[in-house]
């Protein structure tokens, strides 16, 4: 008995020091999720319900790298602070657990809830085998712990190799279920429609425009208030498209979906190298959409030189669209909740005039930066972090071209061949007031860049030296100004 008491100790003690040794290893990000161990990809089935935030994932319960998927799951109240679960919905008889979405069934319309007045918890996912993908249903009727799988699946059958990743919302104005999903060959999106989640009925298809260079993956369709108009709402309709991601903007009657920015031109979410798949909670108490991205790139995804874990989600995004010129941009800030990882603010009080290397006093791997950059007209200027000897990662900007960029060619990359072909990424924007406006998030291994309130996003990975803490703003020359420097050393989500 006394030995047996021993046991539960030790075991006991050893796994409580398994836990806390988790999110302290090198290159883990401090305030972005990632699961203890093992390979994710895809953010799946975003659903808020009971003052809790849902989030499923692709996950290899079983290894580092992607094979065997199935659908992690993890809940928070913040979107913030994560709490890990059993994994949900498991590879089993031969199909793998693709990409899906998650709906709260409120009025029972499945008929999965025992009582009439129940609420089930609907997953529709893409089962998967090597010659075949088809969209399925799974549901719970205990607030998303424990998982069943539809007797009768698959839902929706077209007998194709390529077809993926529903995501489904419920449209009032029609009072039914809509699905898009993707036709990743064919570069379309397909919109279905359902009174009952269990039988679904084509409408149309969305497509063949814009970014047609990849795999169309992961799509979203969700309403997006105006920027000062919040009453007001257009349709954005989210897609992925092998490595990067873009959007469109436009109506949705119900059965089909109107691009009202110009033809083919491409817009994207995030103009880095590491932003993917990401979807959006379309039900917020605060009724805006956040999305989440998995950050990393399908180029060299398996070979980031994480362990024992691989694969990390965005900051949560809140997102707006707002009209400029003919185009309608898509806004997105990180969630206000975010600032309250915030540790004392270090603050530039008089501004840099910088003409060719700026020393800040501040230091790190883990922060936020926000401040405001005024470049002469013909610089290139901004700010270089993670520093160290000559391995530095830039962002910048080229007054001349009006282009924000990020390049990490000098930090280190020789773990995969592909990387180094994705360290560079620019965008056109245009300074407001003369001033580039950034928020700099650093975490460990995850950069996002926010510059003019959302207007650009850009999101990297760098694999720093531990040693990298500099932090410098550089001029190529010509005066630019650093006004309203802030610096906030960032607080661990998992301590
Ligand atoms: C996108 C994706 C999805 C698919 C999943 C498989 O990253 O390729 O289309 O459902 O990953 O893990």
């Amino acid at each position: 008995m006394r030995k047996f008491a021993l046991f539960l100790f030790l075991s006991a003690s050893l796994w409580a020091n398994a836990q806390s040794d988790y999110y302290q290893e090198r290159f883990r990000p401090q305030y972005h999720f990632s699961t203890q161990k093992n390979w994710i990809n895809d953010p799946n089935g975003l659903v808020y319900i009971n003052g809790e935030y849902h989030l499923f994932y692709q996950h290899n319960p079983f290894g580092n790298i992607w094979g065997h998927m199935s659908w992690g799951h993890a809940v928070s109240k913040d979107l913030l602070r994560w709490k890990q679960l059993p994994v949900a919905l498991r590879e089993e008889n031969g199909f793998m657990m693709f990409s899906g979405s998650v709906v709260s069934d409120t009025k029972n319309k499945s008929g999965f809830g025992l009582k009439k007045e129940d609420s089930p918890l609907v997953a529709i996912y893409t089962a998967h085998d090597s010659s075949l993908q088809t969209q399925n249903l799974a549901y719970s009727i205990d607030n998303g712990k424990s998982w069943s799988k539809y007797s009768a699946n698959p839902v929706l059958d077209l007998q194709m190799r390529d077809f993926r990743d529903p995501n489904v919302f419920w449209h009032e104005p029609t009072k039914r279920w809509i699905m898009s999903v993707a036709m990743p060959n064919e570069k379309l999106i397909s919109f279905y429609s359902s009174f009952s989640l269990k039988q679904w009925a084509f409408e149309s298809d969305f497509g063949m425009q814009s970014d047609t260079s990849g795999v169309w993956e992961c799509p979203d369709l969700l309403q997006v208030p105006i920027v000062g108009e919040p009453n007001k709402k257009k349709w954005v309709l989210l897609v992925s498209q092998n490595s990067t991601m873009q959007y469109f903007v436009g109506e949705f009657d119900g059965a089909k979906f109107y691009n009202e920015n110009p033809y083919n031109k491409i817009m994207r979410p995030d103009y880095g190298t590491d932003y993917y798949a990401a979807v959006a909670y379309k039900t917020t108490p605060d009724k805006i959409p956040t999305t989440i991205g998995w950050v990393n790139n399908w180029n060299y995804a398996n070979e980031i030189p994480t362990s024992p874990w691989k694969g990390a989600m965005s900051l949560p995004r809140k997102l707006a669209v707002k009209k400029m010129g003919n185009e309608w941009v898509l806004v997105q800030q990180p969630i206000k909740a975010i600032a309250s990882l915030r540790s004392t603010a270090e603050v530039l009080k008089n501004s840099a005039a910088v003409k060719s290397r700026f020393i800040t006093p501040f230091k790190g791997q883990c922060f936020e930066m926000e401040l405001d950059l005024r470049p002469s007209t013909t610089s290139i200027s901004g700010v270089k972090i993670a520093v160290g000897g000559n391995r530095y990662f830039t962002i910048g900007y080229d007054a001349a071209i009006e282009q924000l960029f990020i390049d990490r060619t000098n930090t280190p990359g020789g773990f995969s061949k592909q990387y180094p072909y994705f360290n560079k990424k620019n965008a056109y924007l245009k300074t407001v007031n003369e001033v580039v406006h950034l928020n700099i998030f650093f975490d460990k291994s995850i950069i996002e860049v926010y510059a003019n309130n959302g207007e650009l996003v850009f999101t990297s990975q760098i694999f720093p030296d531990e040693k990298d803490t500099g932090i410098e703003f550089f001029s190529d020359g010509n005066i630019t100004v650093f006004e309203n420097v802030w610096f906030w050393p960032m607080k661990s989500i998992w301590k």
